[in-house]
């Protein structure tokens, strides 16, 4: 086992800024391209917004002693890039910067490790009407926001993620067109991607540059791909998919290459001197993991692979169908940890229902985690350096377009009151935090 981290192990919980803060307008915000995406109707459940959301804006202090209370070590939380600057560049919006400097004060004061994401989906629009992620000259101005958002809180923040889950933003975004900006385009996919790890390797040094010693990594989601039938080709799309969602991002950031089956693909937007930008030292890597998924050929699509549902065999599932293999989740961490070499974070993992708050007993999310976790124990025991386990999430919040429905939190927000009422999983974790403090 490598040496403990000062922080020990980091037991807490994750969230982020576009899910709980609502109060997009509030002191300066300006808008993000999930603000913009949620005008058009049909595209958020219940046509939903990111107002009022789970109201952490105005209740961040309850929330950070609901944290206290809880017992956790660390809380993972995003800033919004579009609260510090309004238009992604230029004039910084100092009530923005100073929502999260009050934060991070109040975590530090309740002994909470601060672990700070930049960015949690929610680009500036100002910046999407430039070109978004597929414009190259995109990286320079999330490097720029990394260095005036480290400036400010980095001497209290010892972790900084840069991204959160950019393998799936990118695909959403950019090829599947599900998530803002609802392109469906494979250049401006893969040009995306190319730029999301440019724009890694230059946060990652401007951080480092105001504090030598910030442990800078990057949140990845990492779910096994398998074939969706026993067809070989459905065996190729799982490759292909593999390595698109779970691969072409860490590899490029931590290994210095992109993966086989795509690194051509990939040459248009490379210049020289790219591939070593974008590996920036590294101390940590996050993964976000909830369950494996499935891949089928199917050549109307770019890439001839497309996701597919589960076999239906047997195996358990949460309430929103998402399969329950705690043993894929331990696969997951030990070969995380086998190709990368660096000491791993899981960074979200849960269990999601629609709860409609009659009671707040939540026995199968208690069920889920204490699995989980033990799938965990198993991959540390067999060597894999995990430091810290975030459940996902302190809060019922916005499921982004599948609205407030579906709840993953440990504390019941009403949805017209943002009243937080404790579940039992919140119980449940902390008495585990308490019990376990070395995992
Ligand atoms: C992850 C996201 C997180 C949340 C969970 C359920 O993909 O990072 O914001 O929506 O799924």
């Amino acid at each position: 086992m490598s040496p403990a981290w000062p922080e020990g192990f980091l037991w807490g919980v994750s969230t982020s800024a576009y899910q709980i803060e609502g109060a997009t307008a509030a002191d300066g915000r300006g808008p993000s391209i999930w603000d913009e995406w949620a005008k058009v109707p049909g595209r958020m459940r219940d046509g939903e917004t990111g107002d009022p959301a789970s109201g952490h804006y105005l209740r961040w202090r309850e929330d950070v002693a609901l944290l206290r209370e809880l017992g956790a070590r660390a809380y993972r939380f995003s800033i919004a890039w579009p609260r510090v600057l309004p238009l992604g560049r230029g004039p910084v919006n100092a009530a923005g910067l100073e929502f999260y400097d009050r934060l991070t004060d109040a975590l530090c004061e309740a002994g909470i490790v601060p672990i700070a994401c930049l960015y949690h989906w929610d680009l500036p629009q100002a910046l999407q009407k430039e070109g978004g992620w597929p414009a190259r000259d995109i990286a320079g101005r999330f490097a720029d926001y990394a260095a005036i958002s480290a400036a400010r809180l980095a001497d209290r923040i010892p972790f900084w993620a840069t991204f959160n889950e950019p393998g799936l933003f990118t695909m959403f975004g950019h090829l599947t067109g599900g998530h803002p900006p609802g392109l469906k385009r494979t250049d401006a996919y893969l040009a995306a991607m190319h730029h999301v790890n440019l724009a890694h390797g230059g946060a990652t040094r401007a951080i480092l540059a105001v504090r030598s010693d910030a442990r800078v990594g990057c949140v990845h989601n990492v779910q096994p791909v398998r074939p969706g039938s026993d067809a070989p080709a459905d065996a190729e799309a799982a490759g292909m998919l593999g390595e698109l969602w779970n691969r072409a991002l860490p590899d490029a950031q931590l290994l210095g290459h992109y993966p086989d089956r795509i690194a051509a693909l990939m040459e248009p937007w490379i210049r020289g001197g790219d591939l070593a930008a974008i590996r920036a030292p590294a101390a940590w890597i996050g993964v976000n993991h909830y369950s494996p998924v499935y891949a089928k050929h199917d050549p109307s699509l770019p890439f001839a692979c497309a996701f597919t549902d589960a076999p239906r065999d047997g195996t358990p599932a949460t309430p929103i169908n998402w399969r329950i293999e705690p043993g894929a989740f331990r696969d997951t961490l030990t070969d995380v940890h086998a190709r990368y070499r660096l000491p791993v974070v899981v960074t979200e993992n849960g269990y999601g229902a629609e709860e409609d708050g009659t009671t707040l007993e939540d026995a199968g999310r208690i069920a889920f985690h204490e699995a989980y976790i033990g799938a965990m124990r198993e991959a540390r025991a067999q060597g894999a350096d995990i430091r810290g386990y975030l459940a996902w999430t302190l809060l019922d919040n916005l499921e982004w377009s599948g609205g407030r429905r579906v709840r993953f939190g440990l504390v019941r927000v009403e949805p017209d009151t943002q009243e937080r009422r404790k579940k039992a999983s919140f119980a449940w974790f902390a008495r585990l935090f308490r019990a376990a403090p070395e995992g």
